[in-house]
């Protein structure tokens, strides 16, 4: 079977998780009957140091609940160029919420409080666009799995409080940050009014991602959920995987980390200019094939032939994910197949 590194979200349950989905006490969620899903809410919600919960089928939708309680349509968000709310969730903002998005670019995502800031518009009159949120993403995914510093972060959540802007986090993968940094997710969760987290990427359950904030924006956002036809009925079974990822799935990362470091560290030594392993921090490896002159889609292809999957994310752009079901042999595996595809003409 191929090693499978396109990304973290290609896992398979694990026995104990499957375990946990069967035996999960269940209720109609619609009516707030579920026992199982009422508990993954309070404790992510806790986890956070937020008042309530929402749980979702995917991140995009906790995102997109999460910005529609903070910006009213023709009000705008501002984000990174290549942040996963304004590449990857086929302009949701504008098609459902009437959000307009402005961007600023960072190298490898990295947050610098003052260029968010520099962009921002509060209060604009009436001939631009006024600025109502600013959303994080952290880790950053399209940057390689970047952290944001946790000053930075305050430095931006404080100024941009002080003029009445609102802060989101895409905190699909903060259980990385956290490992990775050690800053607490009460730490991280002060700082914004609104957070999605996702189970189901390096966590490892099927599906399954939390929108968290306000009792009150989160009453407003069940509303939005069940208006977009996302009101689910017996879907503890789904909340259970959810339990069960942060009770087992947590701690472990930090082996995925250290696997896609030395992946980084492999393939720096064939040519440094694909990868700079100190920019590789959690459990995503970004790979500037521009110097050598082999498109994405072609590696894409070489390594494919030879067993290992990975993705092409711009023409000379390619990343790979380590994750729970990648292990120390498959990972020696995949360097040997990368160091050849690499240097074949
Ligand atoms: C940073 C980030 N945010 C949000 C999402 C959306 O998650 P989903 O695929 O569950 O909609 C992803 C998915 O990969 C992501 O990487």
């Amino acid at each position: 079977m191929a090693i499978d590194l396109r990304s973290d979200t290609v896992t398979q349950p694990s026995a104990g998780m499957r375990e946990a989905i069967a035996s999960a006490p269940v209720g109609d969620d619609v009516y707030g009957d579920d026992p199982t899903v009422n508990a993954l809410e309070e404790r992510a919600a806790a986890l956070f140091g937020h008042e309530a919960g929402l749980f979702c089928p995917t991140g995009s939708l906790a995102n997109q609940l999460a910005i529609r309680t903070l910006v009213k349509p023709g009000e705008e968000i501002i984000v990174e160029t290549r942040s996963h709310i304004v590449r990857a969730e086929l302009g949701a903002a504008a098609a459902f919420s009437g959000i307009t998005t402005r961007t600023w670019a960072a190298e490898h995502g990295l947050l610098r409080a003052e260029d968010p800031l520099t962009i921002a518009h509060e209060n604009a009159g009436p001939y631009l666009v006024s600025t109502k949120a600013i959303a994080v993403e952290n880790t950053h995914n399209f940057g390689g799995g970047t952290i944001q510093s946790i000053s930075e972060i305050e430095k931006l959540s404080a100024a941009a409080h002080a003029r009445g802007i609102a802060m989101h986090l895409d905190g699909a993968r903060i259980w990385n940050a956290h490992v990775a940094s050690g800053v607490s997710f009460t730490e991280y969760g002060k700082h914004f009014d609104t957070i999605s987290v996702c189970l189901s990427k390096g966590l490892g359950a099927p599906i399954g991602s939390l929108m968290l904030s306000s009792k009150e924006r989160i009453a407003e956002a069940r509303i939005w959920r069940k208006r977009y036809g996302a009101g689910m009925r017996q879907v503890g079974v789904l909340a259970a995987a959810g339990h069960y990822a942060l009770d087992h799935n947590i701690a472990r990362l930090a082996e995925d980390h250290a696997r896609a470091k030395k992946i980084a560290v492999a393939i720096a030594a064939v040519d440094a200019s694909i990868v700079d392993p100190k920019n590789v921090a959690t459990n995503i490896v970004g790979l500037d094939l521009t110097a050598i002159g082999i498109s994405a889609s072609e590696l894409t292809n070489r390594c494919k032939s030879a067993g290992l999957l990975i993705s092409a994310l711009g023409p000379y752009y390619a990343r790979l994910v380590t994750h729970l079901d990648f292990d120390d042999t498959q990972c020696d595996a995949a360097i040997e197949i990368l160091k050849r595809t690499l240097v074949a003409q």
